[in-house]
């Protein structure tokens, strides 16, 4: 399937770059906090082939429509409203803000879109059109890169960046390496073909300790982006990696306030995350289109304000509910018991894999801290964890207390 549609593609508004011009692209690759590092990874994948932008028409939509002759190192000295950003996993909980924030800041929004969209695509073709207002939406297969460069080329444009938001709706093994890996390398491939000289990748922090199908599928994508960088120096990258979103904590905030327990692992102080609210991501991700210090870096990224354990989280909760805390402690190792069955189980059967894989995220998730890994020391470090924007989990938690989970569904992955 290719078809892009003609809708949608009004309503941008013009605002001014707060951001100087882009005066050169580094020659080093400036990568905050700790080096990327190629993940073991045993599936065969076709190597990377990059195209020179040349293939494109630049005829048929107007308000995207650039000429022929532009090369794509220039799109930072224009204005928001002559860059073409291309955004792949637009229907995601994080890509639709980014969506709507690119969108917001009068920037050419080219959203790749399945037509069912969502968990178990729930969304229809109408529903996430809607969803997508304000950016032009075109219908595509980033699992298939033919298809994909078929769709940008019969937009008719160029592409001046490429923002992926994609990921693996389960987390499971094969599904990881489909999307993280090599639907989100197709989007690199086709937006270079089709000009792009700059890539945002949303990541996770959690690739700094890769036990996780997904992390190794991110990370060996991180590693192929940056050598791309490497060996072409008018493109650039931005590895956007952040905490944990607030939508991943906010699992337990009904039970509690229907009067249940809130459940952790070990005394609750096993991991601590700088949780980050979706807007301030998307703001986050959005600085990278233009950012000129963002160019070219890993960027681990936290929201405001210290780090917070579990146990921290429910006594936030029962805080504001107006409850007397009570809290259930599970030994870890009862995950470790259940993994290493399920391991067995998949030794004898393998199409077990992936709900032993899901056992190994939930088992991360409840041990490992959504913080900057030290290298030094091998320990999480809250205060070496950049903080960003201005909302807080607290005020996130009062609002779902209030108004529900409506919109803040979990998805199918165990926790992320
Ligand atoms: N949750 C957290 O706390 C957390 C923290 C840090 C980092 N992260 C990372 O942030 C990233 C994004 O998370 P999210 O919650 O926004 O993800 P999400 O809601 O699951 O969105 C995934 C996106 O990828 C697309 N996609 C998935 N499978 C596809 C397929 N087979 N074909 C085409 N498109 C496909 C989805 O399209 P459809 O709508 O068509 O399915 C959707 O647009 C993940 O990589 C995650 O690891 C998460």
């Amino acid at each position: 399937m290719s078809a892009c549609t003609p809708l949608n593609g009004n309503g941008f508004t013009l605002q001014p770059s707060k951001r100087r011009s882009f005066k050169g692209l580094h020659a080093s690759h400036l990568i905050s906090q700790f080096q990327v590092t190629t993940a073991p990874y045993a599936i065969p994948l076709p190597s990377l082939h990059l195209h020179q932008p040349s293939k494109f028409r630049p005829k048929k939509f107007n308000l995207f429509t650039v000429s022929a002759n532009s090369t794509k190192t220039h799109f930072r000295n224009k204005n928001p409203k002559e860059i073409n950003v291309l955004v792949v996993g637009s229907t995601g909980y994080i890509g639709n803000f980014v969506v709507k924030e690119l969108v917001r800041r009068g920037f050419n929004v080219v959203a790749i879109a399945r037509e069912k969209s969502g968990t178990r695509g729930k969304n229809g073709k109408d529903e996430t059109l809607s969803m997508l207002s304000g950016a032009k939406v075109c219908f595509s297969d980033v699992t298939n890169l033919e298809s994909l460069e078929k769709s940008i080329e019969n937009l008719g444009i160029s592409v001046d960046v490429v923002v992926s938001c994609l990921a693996s709706r389960n987390g499971g093994v094969k599904d990881s390496r489909l999307i993280d890996y090599e639907a989100t390398k197709n989007s690199l491939v086709a937006g270079k073909k089709f000009g792009a000289a700059h890539f945002v990748l949303l990541s996770a922090i959690c690739v700094q300790k890769p036990l996780l199908e997904f992390q190794r599928a991110k990370l060996k994508f991180e590693s192929e982006l940056i050598r791309e960088s490497e060996k072409d120096e008018g493109f650039t990258y931005s590895i956007v990696r952040p905490t944990a979103f607030f939508k991943s904590l906010a699992g337990q905030v009904e039970l509690v306030k229907d009067g249940k327990p809130y459940v952790m692992f070990g005394d609750g102080k096993l991991c601590a995350c700088k949780p980050i609210s979706e807007p301030d991501l998307a703001s986050f991700i959005a600085d990278c289109v233009l950012g000129e210090d963002l160019v070219n870096r890993v960027l681990p990224i936290g929201g405001p304000g210290g780090a917070l354990t579990p146990l921290e989280q429910g006594e936030m909760l029962f805080r504001l509910v107006g409850k007397e805390p009570k809290f259930i402690k599970v030994p870890i190792q009862i995950m470790d018991f259940a993994i290493g069955f399920l391991d067995f189980l998949v030794s004898a059967f393998p199409s077990l894999e992936d709900v032993a894989e899901f056992g190994k995220i939930g088992r991360y998730y409840a041990a490992e801290s959504m913080l900057i890994l030290d290298p030094e020391t091998n320990e999480y470090n809250a205060e070496k964890t950049p903080s960003y924007g201005k909302d807080t989990l607290e005020d996130f938690f009062k609002r779902v207390l209030e108004e529900g989970m409506a919109g803040q569904e979990l998805g199918e992955q165990t926790i992320f």
